[in-house]
C-alpha cells in the first residue's frame, strides 16, 4: 500500500513520553506541571451548561455551512463585550481551532506553498502544515525587554510561495500580545508581500494585569488593511476543549474577505462538522463564561504568585521566570546544563513533569515551560521540587 508523503511522520513514541509512561503505570508520583485541562484541573462547569442538551432544537438537523445564525450571533455579542463589532456573515464556526486552521491553509495555499510562524510558539502547527502539504517556516523572534518579531528575518523568510503570516496573540506560551504599533508594521509587511494574516486569539481573555503600554485588545479592535483571519474558540474561553467549537473571524480588506468568505463556505458546507446540540448550547454558554473564566484567573494568578515565592525563596538564583502579560503559561529559564528534553527526563526521573522550551521551539536550551492551571498544592510541591533538582544539577555541575 501507498502512503501519501506528506502524512510520513516519526510515529515512535519519544523516550520523554516512554518514560512518563512507564512511571506513570509502576505507579511512581508524578507531579503534573503541564496539566492544562481545566475540568481535570478541577475548574469546576456550572451545572446549567447541561441544561441546554435537553432543549427539543438539540435534535433538530437544520444544518447552515457557516454555523448557525443564532450561535454565530452569540459569538458576535462575545465580541460586542469586548467592544469589538463582528457581523454573524463575517464567521465561519469549526469544531476547533485545527479545523479552522486547515480550513485557511486549504483556501489560501496551494501543496508546496509556505506560512511564516514567528516562534516561539503552539507546537501544533507543524502536524496541520504537513495534513494540507503547507510548508512552514518558523522565524524566530527577538527576546529583549519582551518579545519581538524580527524583521530583518521575516523578510528574508519570504519566498514566491509564501501566502500567509500566523500570529498567536497573546502568544503560547511566551503570554505577550503584539503591540498596535507592531501589528500596524505587520500590515505593511503582508501588504508588501501580498499575504494574509492569522491571528490566533483563544487567550485573548486571560490577560494577567493591565500593564501600561500592552495593547490587550483583539486585532478585530484595530484597523488593518490586509485580509486577515481571527480564530478563536471555546476550548480556552469557556475551558471546554471537550465541546469542540471554534469559529474563524474574516476581516480586513475587500475584496479577499468576502471571496474568502465564499470558499470557507463551500469548504465547512463539504463536512458540515459541527454538531447541532454544540451550537444550541453555546448561545447560553457564552453569557455565562465569567463563572469559568474567573476561577481559571485565580488559578492563574494564585499559582504566578506562588512561582515567584519560590523562586525568590531560592538561596541560589538558578532559576527564573520570564515576564508574562497573558496566557495559561510560565517560561522558566534554567542553567542550560543539559538540552531541554534532557533536563525534562532528568526531572521526570525526580518525579516532576514539564514541558521542555524545546517544545515550543524556544531559543537555545535552558528553557523550560510550565502550566499555571495545574492545581494549587501539586503545583506548588512540583515547583519546589523542580527548583531543589535544578539547584543539585547546577551545584553538581558547578563542583565538577
Ligand atoms: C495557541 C493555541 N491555539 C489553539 C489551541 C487549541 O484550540 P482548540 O482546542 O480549539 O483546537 C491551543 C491549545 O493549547 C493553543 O495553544
Amino acid at each position: 500500500m501507498h502512503f501519501s508523503r506528506r502524512t510520513d511522520w516519526n510515529t515512535d513514541t519519544t523516550s520523554l513520553a516512554r518514560a512518563l509512561a512507564e512511571r506513570r503505570s509502576s505507579g511512581q508520583v508524578v507531579l503534573d506541571l503541564t496539566a492544562s485541562n481545566p475540568r481535570r484541573c478541577g475548574i469546576q462547569l456550572p451545572e446549567q451548561f447541561l441544561q441546554p442538551f435537553l432543549a427539543p432544537e438539540v435534535l433538530d438537523y437544520d444544518p447552515d455551512p457557516r454555523g448557525q445564525r443564532a450561535a454565530r450571533q452569540a459569538v458576535c455579542a462575545y465580541y460586542a463585550e469586548r467592544g469589538v463589532s463582528v457581523e454573524p456573515e463575517q464567521m465561519v464556526l469549526t469544531t476547533g481551532t485545527s479545523e479552522a486552521y486547515s480550513f485557511l491553509f486549504r483556501i489560501l495555499c496551494d501543496p508546496g506553498d509556505s506560512i511564516l510562524v514567528p516562534v516561539p510558539g503552539y507546537p501544533l502547527f507543524d502536524y496541520l502544515a504537513d495534513a494540507e502539504s503547507v510548508h512552514l517556516v518558523p522565524v524566530p523572534m527577538l527576546r529583549d525587554h519582551g518579545w519581538h518579531l524580527d524583521w530583518q528575518r521575516m523578510e528574508q523568510s519570504i519566498t514566491s510561495s509564501t501566502r500567509a503570516v500566523i500570529l498567536v496573540h497573546p502568544n503560547n506560551p511566551t503570554g505577550h500580545f503584539t503591540t498596535a504599533e507592531e501589528s500596524e508594521q505587520l500590515y505593511a509587511f503582508c501588504r508588501r508581500h501580498g499575504l494574509a494574516l492569522i491571528v490566533d486569539e483563544v487567550f485573548l481573555d486571560y490577560a494577567l494585569e493591565p500593564t501600561p503600554g500592552v495593547d490587550a485588545c483583539s486585532f478585530l479592535a484595530r484597523q488593518c488593511s490586509v485580509p486577515l483571519f481571527v480564530v478563536s474558540g471555546i476550548s480556552k474561553i469557556l475551558g471546554l476543549p471537550q465541546m469542540k467549537l471554534a469559529w474563524i473571524v474574516a476581516a480586513g480588506s475587500e475584496p479577499e474577505r468576502g471571496q474568502a468568505l465564499e470558499r470557507l463556505e463551500v469548504l465547512a458546507d463539504t463536512f458540515l462538522s459541527v454538531s447541532t446540540p454544540v451550537q444550541v448550547a453555546v448561545r447560553s454558554w457564552l453569557p455565562e463564561g465569567a463563572a469559568v473564566q474567573q476561577q481559571i484567573r485565580q488559578r492563574i494568578s494564585g499559582n504566578l504568585a506562588a512561582l515567584d515565592v519560590a523562586l525568590e525563596m531560592q538561596p541560589v538564583r538558578w532559576v527564573s521566570r520570564l515576564e508574562a502579560q497573558a496566557g495559561w503559561y510560565a517560561v522558566l529559564r534554567i542553567p542550560a546544563l543539559h538540552d531541554d528534553e534532557e533536563m525534562a527526563q532528568r526531572l521526570l526521573e525526580r518525579g516532576v513533569w514539564v514541558h521542555p522550551g524545546s517544545f515550543f521551539a524556544m531559543p537555545s536550551s535552558g528553557w523550560l515551560v510550565v502550566s499555571l492551571l495545574t492545581p494549587e498544592l501539586e503545583f506548588r510541591t512540583g515547583v519546589m521540587l523542580l527548583l531543589e533538582s535544578v539547584a543539585a544539577m547546577a551545584e553538581s555541575a558547578d563542583s565538577r
